[in-house]
């Protein structure tokens, strides 16, 4: 495997789902590599995502080797098995460790047959392993769970030793669960590449600026020290998980779903971030971004709080634009009453581009201000100008094209 730089952004990531044929999934592994502009970056075909989750009740047991093969055969043919390796991006619960210590790690005990013939072709075709780490949803699923351990320089008690190595943090702890469990079935030198790594900043107590930024730059700054795992000393190949915020994204494992960018929907970074690039800056906002006009949908002042539409208002807003960011210990979780609702119609009205009947909620409830109404950490937030539709409720939501260009450029050019 070539090494072009230790770490890499989800940018670049091919994700391909061919659950179909061997000749689809041959046609459309070829067409993809051969038409596109960016071949020369592409190293990884990833085939499907997390699909052994435990939640989709093995629906996919099946189907991922086969696929995985499919996609294999057709980059074979091309000629193009030795730049370009297939992988899957798995969670990191398809190993475990009974005592939590990384030593006694082993997969997973329904899917272990499955997984050490996955483990045998990623090997004989020099393809490494690619798991997703969330050290932020181990906090998330588990409110003991020691915060301090989530990150990666706070000492913290709940640091152990094992086997003589030293863990003061669960990704640590978690990526060597993982080495252990391919060493003990024979594939000890197989290469592990991080497919997402992150931390959300709303929609949860614990996801905030402040501990995005700590999770992130602690582990940017052990891959620019050159420093990995006690089991592996190397960096780690890693994705940082996400570039961008999506509004729109299902929220049905969590609201921080939406807010996993290292960027806000408008390209503007949410923190500093050092990458270890000759652009100490880190990140770069997006350049050209333009937005609709400094108008806002509010409550409205003279509208009651008792008022039978509120309650069904709200609720249409939300369950069509994003209220993520309200509720307890998030950026906007100290708003009153009438703040939630605003912000509520605020939501709607942006995603529909500002079009005046999407600030039409019934008996005169709502109004368009051109006061902006945040306040603190709570934003209102302005939808950027769509080159595309913008009539209709569905239309326009998003990205310009020249807009996302700019934007991605401007993202690239701090690695280079
Ligand atoms: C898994 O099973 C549960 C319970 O039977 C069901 O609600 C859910 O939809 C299933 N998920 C999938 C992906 O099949
Ligand atoms: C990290 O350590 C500092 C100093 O001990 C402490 O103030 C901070 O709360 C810790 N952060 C977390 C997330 O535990
Ligand atoms: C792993 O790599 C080392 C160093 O290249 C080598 O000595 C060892 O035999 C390899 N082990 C396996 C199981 O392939
Ligand atoms: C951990 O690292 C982050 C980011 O570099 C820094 O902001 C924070 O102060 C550090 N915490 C400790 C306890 O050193
Ligand atoms: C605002 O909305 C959030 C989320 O629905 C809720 O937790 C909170 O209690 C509301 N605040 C008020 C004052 O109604
Ligand atoms: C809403 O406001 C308009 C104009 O002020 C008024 O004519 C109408 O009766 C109001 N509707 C309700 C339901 O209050």
């Amino acid at each position: 495997m070539t090494r072009i730089k230790s770490y890499h952004i989800s940018l670049l990531w091919l994700l391909l789902w061919c659950l179909c044929s061997t000749i689809c999934g041959a046609f459309l592994v070829l067409e993809d590599l051969f038409a596109s502009n960016f071949e020369l970056f592409i190293r990884y075909v990833a085939v499907g995502n997390e699909p052994f989750l435990s939640t989709y009740n093995g629906s996919f047991l099946g189907t991922t080797l086969p696929a995985l093969q499919n996609i294999q055969s057709a980059l074979t043919k091309a000629g193009l098995d030795a730049r370009v390796k297939v992988t899957v991006p798995l969670n990191a619960d398809v190993y475990e460790s009974p005592t939590n210590l990384p030593s006694d790690g082993n997969f997973r005990s329904d899917i272990q047959d499955l997984m050490l013939s996955i483990v045998k072709f990623l090997s004989d075709n020099g393809a490494p392993f690619t798991v997703n780490i969330y050290p932020f949803i181990s906090l998330y699923t588990n409110p003991n769970f020691p915060l301090g351990f989530a990150f990666f320089n706070n000492s913290s008690s709940s640091s152990f030793t094992d086997g003589g190595k030293i863990y003061d943090n669960v990704f640590d702890a978690n990526h060597d669960t993982l080495v252990w469990a391919l060493q003990k079935n024979g594939y000890g030198n197989l290469s592990i590449v991080i497919g997402e790594i992150g931390w959300p900043t709303d929609g949860d107590q614990n996801a905030n600026l402040n501990y995005a930024q700590q999770f992130n730059q602690g582990f940017m700054n052990n891959v620019i020290a050159g420093k990995g795992t006690p089991m592996r000393p190397a960096p780690v190949d890693a994705y940082l998980f996400s570039l961008l915020d999506e509004d729109a994204k299902s929220i049905q494992p969590g609201n921080f779903e939406r807010h996993w960018g290292l960027f806000y929907l408008d390209g503007q970074p949410k923190y500093a971030l050092s990458l270890g690039t000759t652009n100490s800056n880190g990140l770069v906002p997006a350049r050209g971004v333009t937005y609709l006009a400094q108008k806002w949908c509010i409550m409205s002042p003279s509208a009651s709080l008792d008022d039978p539409q509120v309650a069904p208002s709200v609720s249409y807003a939300c369950a069509r634009a994003d209220c993520t960011s309200l509720g307890y210990g998030t950026s906007c979780g100290d708003l009153s009453a009438q703040g939630n609702i605003s912000y509520a119609f605020n939501s709607y009205y942006q995603q529909n581009n500002q079009l005046e009947s999407a600030c039409g909620f019934p008996d005169n409830l709502s109004v368009v201000t051109s006061n902006d109404p945040s306040t603190g950490t709570c934003k209102f937030r302005i939808m950027i100008q769509s080159h595309s539709v913008t009539s209709g409720v569905e239309g326009g939501r998003g990205f310009s094209m020249s807009s996302f260009v700019a934007f991605a450029f401007a993202f690239l050019s701090a690695f280079l």
